[in-house]
């Protein structure tokens, strides 16, 4: 039985994508290796960083590839996958059944926009995930998925950058458009635009307790925290007991 019990209907996820991934899931491994390793290499710029993690949630989680590496790494309890596509979810199960990982795994299929929980989870990951969604929805769709952590939890979003300077930045561009148009091609999803991801997250609300980039900036990962909020000062004074 998969944890997440109750199902909302604020964000319809028609309005971010017509995604279709179950039709690409058989190229997505080779897709995935023919980007000469660039995805692994960001897969790996924290794995082993969680061996104390109990439960993790893995938004988007697609074939599994990095589910599998977090796994052998950093071996949690229990790991529940997500995605849209059932199809994904199916190839994902298999490698990790294949990894050798001893621990619990859940299945989760649908839009995470619509699901909530009670459960919460020591670690969420967004692997390649937030750019699949519209610019101006991407803050509000990782408060959703920020949603799903615990109260010191940690949120792992590892994504395509648009990087500083010309080269890095012209190749990433680059890079993104083929993607675009080969997922538009083979699974009508509609095409995002590559936008600055550290705005997401920009503001008080967040703490970026890490971050490491590689090829020039191109792709990152970055672990963020929510900054605890404080009462402000005059709700303390108010409760405070009489000398
Ligand atoms: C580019 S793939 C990344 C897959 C995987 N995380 C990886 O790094 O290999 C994006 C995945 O997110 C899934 N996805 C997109 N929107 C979603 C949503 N609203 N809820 C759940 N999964 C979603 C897609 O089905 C797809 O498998």
């Amino acid at each position: 039985m998969s944890p997440i019990i109750r199902t909302r209907g604020v964000l319809d996820h028609g309005k971010f994508s017509s995604t279709a991934y179950g039709k690409v899931a058989f190229l997505y491994d080779f897709l995935d290796r023919i980007s000469g390793d660039a995805c692994e290499k960001t897969r790996n710029l924290f794995l082993g960083r969680f061996t104390q993690c109990r439960n993790a949630l893995e938004v988007g989680s697609g074939t599994g590839r990095f589910a599998a590496l977090f796994a052998a790494k950093d071996n949690p309890g229990e790991l529940t996958l997500n995605d849209l596509s059932g199809e994904m979810l199916e190839r994902a199960q298999l490698k990790l059944a294949a990894s050798g990982w001893k621990g619990r795994c859940y299945l989760l299929p649908g839009d995470i926009t619509r699901m909530e929980t009670d459960q919460k989870f020591d670690v969420v990951i967004l692997h390649f995930v937030l750019n699949m969604f519209p610019v101006g929805d991407r803050k509000e769709f990782l408060e959703r998925c920020a949603g799903f952590l615990s109260e010191d939890g940690t949120l792992w979003v590892s994504d395509f950058l648009r990087p500083k300077y010309f080269w890095p930045c012209l190749i990433s561009q680059l890079n993104w458009w083929i993607a675009v148009v080969l997922f538009w091609a083979l699974a009508r999803n509609r095409p995002n635009a590559l936008g600055d991801l550290e705005k997401v997250w920009e503001g008080r609300e967040w703490i970026v307790l890490d971050k490491k980039t590689i090829l020039g900036g191109i792709y990152g990962s970055y672990l963020l925290q929510r900054r605890h909020r404080e009462k402000p000062a005059s709700a303390r004074d108010a409760f405070r007991p009489p000398p």
